[in-house]
């Protein structure tokens, strides 16, 4: 195992009837501004739960903004930055998915960097954007936030990144500060019970490829973390089958909810290599073809471990046996080779099984698609991912020529 430090401040509150401790959550006397999606958290009674927990204790004024876009775009974002500044917000809380919790992050961080000389502290669309292209690491001041969670998939709930869209310049760049850590999430799987089956499914393989992103690299004998994400990904598979055929149950809603934050809360990620090429490619595929976050991720993750499947061998071994038990023992014996791709042909009809793609074809795109999506990773700098540092350009179209 890796050397580490481990540091995660989040307090979850967890279960039914939750979003009311909100009244003690939040500080008595904060400009609070509650930042959402496009309106589902309206139309299912959220946010009228939250403003009701907000008036019940103390003295708090309350704003409002609405409109954040699943994959958060910069310049909404910058919108709510600015309204930051005018009211003299103190408290940002984040009603919503992935997107809103990344996006209210994003605003936590950029609300600092006004034009200079500027009476009514309007934030710089430059400073901002620099700071994005930067990963955000040089801002030293946030304003606090909360997240009331209405979709399991990111971990945005109990981490410290978030992921940020400026469609005109084809850029979705991801950002991380210890500052942006919430102070508080809220997980209500009784929330959960209004997504559409398409974003249930995609919560479940993005928490999957999380898992897979930290674990499925090269051994470093971590057996706590190793055992750990081996759990994660059982749990998914059984639970995704289970929501699929029984969507209202509420103990399999409350399992899934619980798997995706510990799936990228930093736990299992800590003292091990972590590779991320499917996540970076696929942010790619998002913002050239607005196809949804997850749904990147399974087309492109069988190929990723196709491609890469000398450098993974001994950890794809262990996921095929720990995971899918696949047993090398067994009287049909197996070679490796085998054993390796029955693995990944289970974990592609586990993502078919959830009505998710695992082809470029199966989002209507060909080989023409991948020229752009190399251009973009030049552009943004993605030439050595992985958990070696060594898929370069050739390594990634090699992948998607392999997902075609
Ligand atoms: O916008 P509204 O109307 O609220 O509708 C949303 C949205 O259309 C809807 N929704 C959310 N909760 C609902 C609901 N509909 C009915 N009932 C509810 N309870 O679901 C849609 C998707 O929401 P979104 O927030 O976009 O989904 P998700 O949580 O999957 O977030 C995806 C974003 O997170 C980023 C992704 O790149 C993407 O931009 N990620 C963030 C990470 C992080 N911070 O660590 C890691 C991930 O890898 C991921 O990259
Ligand atoms: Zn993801």
């Amino acid at each position: 195992m890796n050397n580490f430090q481990y540091y995660n401040p989040v307090r979850i509150v967890f279960g039914e009837g939750q979003i009311e401790q909100l009244s003690d959550l939040v500080p008595n006397d904060a400009k609070v501004l509650i930042t959402y999606g496009g309106g589902s958290a309206e139309r299912t009674g959220t946010l009228d739960e939250v403003r009701k927990a907000l008036a019940t204790n103390g003295n708090r004024e309350v704003f409002e903004f609405g409109g954040i876009e699943p994959n958060p775009e910069f310049n909404t974002l910058l919108k709510a930055a600015d309204m930051v500044n005018e009211h003299n917000i103190d408290f940002l809380l984040a009603v919503g998915g992935g997107s809103v919790i990344d996006g209210s992050k994003f605003v936590a961080l950029v609300s600092s960097l006004t034009e200079d000389d500027n009476a009514d502290r309007t934030v710089s669309r430059e400073k901002a954007w620099d700071a994005l292209l930067s990963g955000c690491a040089n801002i030293d001041t946030a304003i606090d936030l909360g997240a009331v969670l209405t979709i399991p998939a990111t971990g945005s709930e109990m981490n410290n990144g978030g992921v940020v869209n400026h469609s005109e310049r084809q850029a979705k760049l991801p950002f991380r500060s210890p500052l942006v850590f919430p102070k508080f999430s809220i997980l209500d799987p009784t929330k959960t019970l209004t997504l559409p089956e398409r974003q249930v499914m995609n919560g479940v393989a993005d928490a999957f490829v999380h898992v897979m992103e930290q674990y499925l690299t090269y051994p470093v004998n971590a057996k706590v973390q190793d055992a750990f994400a081996e759990s994660l990904l059982k749990i998914l598979i059984e639970e995704g089958a289970a929501v699929k055929a029984d969507p209202e149950n509420l103990e399999t809603r409350k399992n899934i909810m619980w798997t995706a934050t510990m799936a990228l809360n930093g736990l299992i990620g800590t003292g091990v290599p972590q590779d991320w090429t499917t996540h970076m490619v696929g942010h790619e595929l998002t913002s050239l073809h607005s196809i949804d976050h997850a749904r990147t991720l399974t087309i492109l993750l069988p190929s990723v471990l196709r491609e890469l499947k000398e450098s993974k061998k001994d950890k794809l071994l262990q996921y095929a046996r720990n995971v899918w038990a696949i047993d090398s023992n067994s009287d049909t014996k197996q070679d490796d080779d085998s054993i390796i791709e029955t693995a990944i042909v289970k974990t592609e009809n586990f993502f078919r099984s959830l009505g998710l793609p695992v082809s470029l074809a199966d989002e209507k795109l060909d080989e023409s698609a991948i020229d752009p999506i190399i251009k973009q990773l030049e552009a943004h700098n993605m030439v050595k991912l992985g958990e070696h540092g060594n898929n370069d350009l050739e390594v990634s179209r090699r992948i998607l020529e392999r997902s075609l």
